[in-house]
């Protein structure tokens, strides 16, 4: 199964129509996919101690475990990933072990490109995730309404998830199967 994430609170989220286009294109390709929206499952801030009780951070935890890769879509805020999604990480911890993550930002202008890093890093660091070394990063051009724009941003999202689904099915069958 592919967890897609999408953790903008914005009810006009651009990274949202992102995380939907890669929900169908998965459902296209007949791979399971769960969509884990935080603007519909709000989650409590991390506080280390109940915070971890609550039912929704249980949900998620369960499918981070059970993902064979996840894919979080965010907005730029601050030359980062917002807070949502870093909190949703800092509730989940442990389950990321050895996980494939894949993201795609969606930001206000071109300079935040590298606004990713701080999260891949840590999940590289604390929990030895493997990054699919393809990013989507899209400013408002590549959205019209409620869709994405045009063909060039639909085949970003197919390449990241080719690209993510190469990477899922080559550990599978690999000796290489990162350990937990
Ligand atoms: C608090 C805040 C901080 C932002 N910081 C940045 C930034 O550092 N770089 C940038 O390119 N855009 C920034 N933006 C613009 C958002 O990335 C842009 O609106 C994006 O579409 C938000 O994603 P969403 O539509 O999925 O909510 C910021 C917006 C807000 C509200």
């Amino acid at each position: 199964m592919i967890l897609v994430i999408s953790s903008s609170l914005h009810p006009g989220s651009r990274s949202r129509i992102m995380a939907r286009a890669c929900t169908s294109r998965l459902q296209e390709l007949a791979t399971a996919v769960t969509l884990f929206d935080l603007a519909e499952s709000p989650l409590p801030l991390c506080d280390g101690a109940t915070a971890y009780g609550d039912s929704n951070v249980q949900q998620l935890s369960g499918l981070v475990e059970n993902a064979d890769a996840i894919l979080l879509a965010s907005p730029v805020y601050n030359y980062d990933v917002n807070s949502a999604a870093k909190n949703a990480v800092e509730l989940t911890g442990r389950a990321w072990t050895g996980k494939i993550v894949g993201m795609m930002l969606a930001a206000g202008g071109q300079g935040s490109y590298m606004s990713a890093m701080g999260l891949a890093n840590s999940l590289m660091l604390d929990f030895r995730c493997l990054i699919v070394p393809r990013f989507i990063y899209a400013t408002g051009e590549s959205f019209e309404g409620e869709a994405l724009a045009d063909e060039s941003i639909q085949e970003r999202v197919h390449l990241l998830i080719e690209d993510t689904l190469r990477l899922v099915n080559g550990l599978k069958d690999s000796s290489l199967q990162p350990e937990s």
